[in-house]
């Protein structure tokens, strides 16, 4: 059972109370259905025969439960701490110019991702067991970036791989503040409310 967080946002720009507020909720359904169906469980497990369809279903769609609430948890500290600009020098940067050579590019990979059909996330993950696109001056030997899209919320995660950045774009996410059209408004705010320093320190704990 998980009890729903609680998240410190700042004031965003682009980015409305009202939607966040409807957005922390939307999450805090996901932390309730995840606990619903977890209580369920052991009933139907009871006599499992009669109720295969029914546990089945239970057991595919508590993934997805448990995917917006986890994913939501990633998504919302990301704000946290006010808009940050990426740190020039280190090995996140470093990493990231070994890839995409400009941060910029970086982002226009995460805004494509983003614009993508479907709901779901647009999601960047750290491997350390990959190895760098090439040489460069870091003295990192290991470790590459994987970039995916996450539909609904349970699929197509890069298993076990820790997440750096979560960016949701379910129109959820956009509805409210620019209509069933305005994702690339969202991608907009996003972006300029993102505190670089929270995915830095993913960064660090992930290549440690
Ligand atoms: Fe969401």
């Amino acid at each position: 059972m998980y009890e729903a967080k609680k998240f410190n946002l700042p004031k965003l720009d682009g980015i409305s109370e009202e939607s966040v507020k409807q957005h922390i909720g939307l999450y805090e359904g996901y932390v309730k259905n995840f606990n619903a169906i977890s209580a369920l469980l052991p009933e139907y497990a009871k006599d499992s025969e009669k109720h295969a369809h029914a546990l089945s279903e239970l057991i595919r769609r508590r993934s997805f439960e448990f995917g917006g609430m986890r994913l939501h948890e990633h998504y919302f500290p990301q704000f946290e701490g006010g808009s940050t600009a990426l740190t020039t020098s280190g090995p996140f940067y470093d990493a990231i110019v070994n890839e995409y050579h400009k941060p910029e590019w970086l982002t226009e990979m995460m805004r494509a991702i983003g614009n993508m059909r479907g709901p779901g996330w647009a999601m960047l993950y750290w491997d350390p067991e990959g190895k760098p696109a090439r040489p460069d001056d870091s003295g990192r030997s290991g470790g590459q970036f994987l970039t995916g899209f996450t539909g609904e919320q349970h699929q197509g995660h890069f298993v076990t791989l820790p997440i750096i950045l979560a960016l949701d774009v379910w129109e959820h996410a956009f509805l409210l503040d620019y209509g069933a059209a305005g994702k690339g408004k969202y991608l907009d705010a996003f972006f300029k409310n993102l505190n670089w320093g929270v995915l830095e320190k993913r960064f660090n704990e992930a290549s440690a």
